[in-house]
């Protein structure tokens, strides 16, 4: 590949320079260009500065959904393309547009798994203020998300669940441009979004595409209008390379269940996989759960929903979660004694200033002071600390006293605790009248609705 490559723009061979322009001044990019664009910046022909400048100006003046879907396949082929339907017929995967404490798929790849439905999902680690699910895996020690391509089918057809980072053969342009989307202040865009997102689970072969995508404060979408259009969008590009494609719009004005973090969010998955956890983490995980094999056709919604509740409540799902840590290179026992994972050594109660309700919770702001906390990445490639975050332990809708802990910061040092906690309490506003609890599911998109 090199910057006069075989495809032109306007007459002239290729030059990104060119299609920068053409994007900063609001023009479309045709599919070859776009092609060529993700190629060269995947083999290192095209730099940083470059690819940076062309998502700055995709932020600025969008891409039509025609240009977003000739991105994701672009995206997708600019690696291996698993195909797994040898191994099993229907392949699931769910993905999070990005959110707060959203542990989701640690719940949700297990059930899913467990009622029959193989799972073969490819993660992403945190960006900008919100988790991913790779560095919460990661708080198992041992556990290997690198995989190729031949492990990843390997590890399907053996237990049914696989959850792996990108690799360099699969969808390697994500994995490039998803860090220094990260690190140019170039996520918050739908094209960008959805090609990534779909650019992944098309390239890991996933025939049965669940999506949560989030809205509110602590998401990238912020209105329940732009989330339903980037789940249509999404939607539209999984139909059209014919997967089976379902999404939920949720709630992200205040994080999802309590913790806030790495290790600690993994042990609240492990909790909600054994029957207990907070109310909204197992609504959505049973929700998102009937939504995928539903749309597999293995169930009708009642009986997916009932063999759902039933697979958390007998903790049949937790093994699944164990069968996948451990052959994953992690410990077994790790998943039934979470408490024994390495926690923080210093944890911090903060208390509100009065007796009220809780009105409101920054999510965005929670994730931030998580990731200053060290759970997340200043820079790509950061080093992170599995053991620490933010647990809330009053959410909207609670009442609160004066002398009761509103939420703990687990920290490395006290010093670290001191610093983030009259932040965190700046997060939560109080009322004197009562609250009721936000909905969590704003709408469903897709075949099942
Ligand atoms: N998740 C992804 O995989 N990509 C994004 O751009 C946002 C969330």
């Amino acid at each position: 590949m090199s910057e006069t490559g075989r495809a032109s723009f306007r007459g002239r061979p290729l030059r990104a320079v060119d299609l920068i322009a053409q994007k900063a001044a609001g023009g479309r990019i045709p599919a070859d260009a776009l092609r060529w664009l993700v190629d060269g910046y995947t083999a290192g022909v095209i730099p940083d500065y470059q690819m940076s400048a062309f998502l700055m100006a995709v932020c600025w003046r969008g891409m039509t959904d025609e240009e977003t879907t000739d991105l994701t396949l672009a995206m997708a082929e600019s690696g291996v393309q698993l195909d797994v339907s040898d191994i099993a017929p229907l392949v699931a995967d769910k993905h999070s547009t990005g959110g707060v404490g959203d542990k989701t798929t640690l719940v949700v790849a297990p059930l899913v798994a467990q009622l029959g439905l193989p799972v073969g999902k490819m993660s992403g680690r945190g960006l900008g203020h919100t988790g991913g699910t790779l560095d919460k895996l990661e708080s198992f020690p041992g556990l290997r998300v690198e995989m190729s391509s031949a492990q990843f089918r390997d590890q399907l057809r053996r237990i049914g669940i696989v959850i792996a980072g990108q690799s360099a053969d699969l969808a390697p342009a994500d994995g490039k441009i998803y860090a220094l989307r990260d690190a140019t202040a170039t996520v918050e865009n739908l094209s960008l979004i959805a090609s990534s997102v779909m650019a992944k689970k098309i390239a890991a072969g996933a025939t049965v595409i669940g999506l949560d995508v989030k809205c509110g404060h602590g998401a990238f979408m912020k209105t329940p209008a732009e989330a339903a259009r980037l789940a249509d969008l999404m939607i539209a590009i999984g139909d059209k390379l014919g997967r089976r494609t379902v999404a939920i719009v949720s709630a992200m004005d205040q994080p999802l269940g309590e913790a806030v973090g790495n290790v600690i969010e993994v042990e609240e998955a492990i909790a909600t996989l054994r029957g207990g956890g907070p109310a909204d983490l197992r609504v959505l995980a049973i929700e998102l759960t009937t939504d995928l094999v539903v749309a597999a056709g293995l169930y009708d919604a009642e009986t997916a929903r009932r063999r759902a509740e039933a697979a958390l409540d007998s903790g049949a799902a937790l093994e699944k979660l164990a069968d996948l840590v451990e052959v994953q290179g992690g410990r077994r026992e790790d998943v039934a004694h979470p408490e024994r994972l390495p926690h923080a050594p210093v944890e911090l109660a903060v208390f509100p200033p009065r007796d009220g309700v809780v009105a409101a919770i920054d999510a965005k702001q929670v994730g931030l002071l998580t990731m200053q906390l060290g759970a997340g990445r200043a820079q790509k490639g950061d080093p992170i600390d599995h053991r620490v975050g933010i647990r809330l332990l009053r959410k909207i809708g609670d009442p609160v006293r004066r002398g009761e802990p509103v939420a703990l910061v687990a920290a490395a040092t006290e010093q670290d605790a001191e610093a983030v906690a009259p932040a965190l309490i700046a997060c939560y506003r109080f009322s004197d009248s009562p609250v009721a609890p936000p909905p969590l599911i704003l709408s469903r998109h897709g075949t099942v609705k």
